[in-house]
């Protein structure tokens, strides 16, 4: 919680835009107004709760539909699918706002846990009650902090992200790094981000880690990336 908040005061420091109207503060200071979104993908359907104060509360975000249509998993581990098991059946959804990826993920791979995380109060009570509203068992909702397990590394097979860019690339950066450390041999990144906010810097930035960046699609203005921080053990 201390590094959301430490995040929260340095943008206060330098964005003209009230940190409290951000959709990263920890506790929006804007009134609720819940409504209903539908995610609409061509294996699974469901409506989701939002609500103002969270990012995206009126649709779904145009890039984390396309980071789930392009999601190279979806294939990899159907049943038949051509892919190896990963190491280990844990999926993150970094900065899982009312949580599309996360429910999406645990939709997929009912066998797998999926950590949903974010540092927005109101984002992870949404999620969680998401989850509850679709019985979806296997999404574990919290802050980074709270995840028994996110301090290990090698604990994770892949985390998805539609980032939170607006924070700065400073604090992006140390983001990734953290959660990079935490995937399994063979793990990857999975981002979607929108080109006219840095999806180009971002990539270069990937590819300056030795993370081999591959761009997955590149439409509607959005770059899906996907990255691997230790290729060389791959299993
Ligand atoms: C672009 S939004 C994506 C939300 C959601 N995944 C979606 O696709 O609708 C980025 C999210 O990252 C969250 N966030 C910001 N800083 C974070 C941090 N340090 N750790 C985890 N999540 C963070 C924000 O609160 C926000 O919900």
């Amino acid at each position: 919680m201390a590094d959301a908040r430490e995040q929260h005061r340095r943008h206060r420091a330098t964005d003209p835009v009230p940190a409290a109207q951000h959709y990263f503060t920890p506790e929006p200071a804007v009134p609720s107004a819940p409504r209903r979104v539908e995610l609409v993908l061509p294996d699974t359907r469901f409506d989701l709760e939002t609500d103002r104060g969270v990012f995206s509360p009126n649709r779904i975000d145009a890039g984390t539909k396309l980071l789930l249509l392009e999601d190279p998993l979806r294939d990899e581990l159907s049943p038949g699918g051509p892919g190896r098991e990963p190491a280990s059946r844990t999926f993150v959804d970094l900065g899982c706002g009312y949580g599309a990826i996360a429910l999406t993920l645990a939709r997929r791979h009912p066998d797998a846990t999926i950590w949903a995380v974010d540092v927005n109060e109101r984002a992870l009570a949404l999620c969680r009650a998401n989850a509850a509203a679709l019985g979806l068992a296997n999404v574990v909702v919290g802050r980074e902090d709270e995840l028994p397990a996110a301090g290990a590394t090698g604990a994770v097979s892949a985390v998805y992200s539609n980032p939170p860019i607006r924070v700065g690339k400073a604090a992006l950066q140390g983001l990734l790094d953290r959660w990079a450390a935490r995937l399994a041999p063979g793990g990857r990144l999975l981002l979607v981000v929108r080109r006219d906010l840095g999806a180009e810097s971002l990539e270069r930035w990937l590819a300056e880690r030795g993370w081999a960046p591959a761009r997955l699609a590149a439409r509607a203005g959005y770059r899906v990336l996907q990255a691997r921080p230790c290729p060389s053990e791959a299993p």
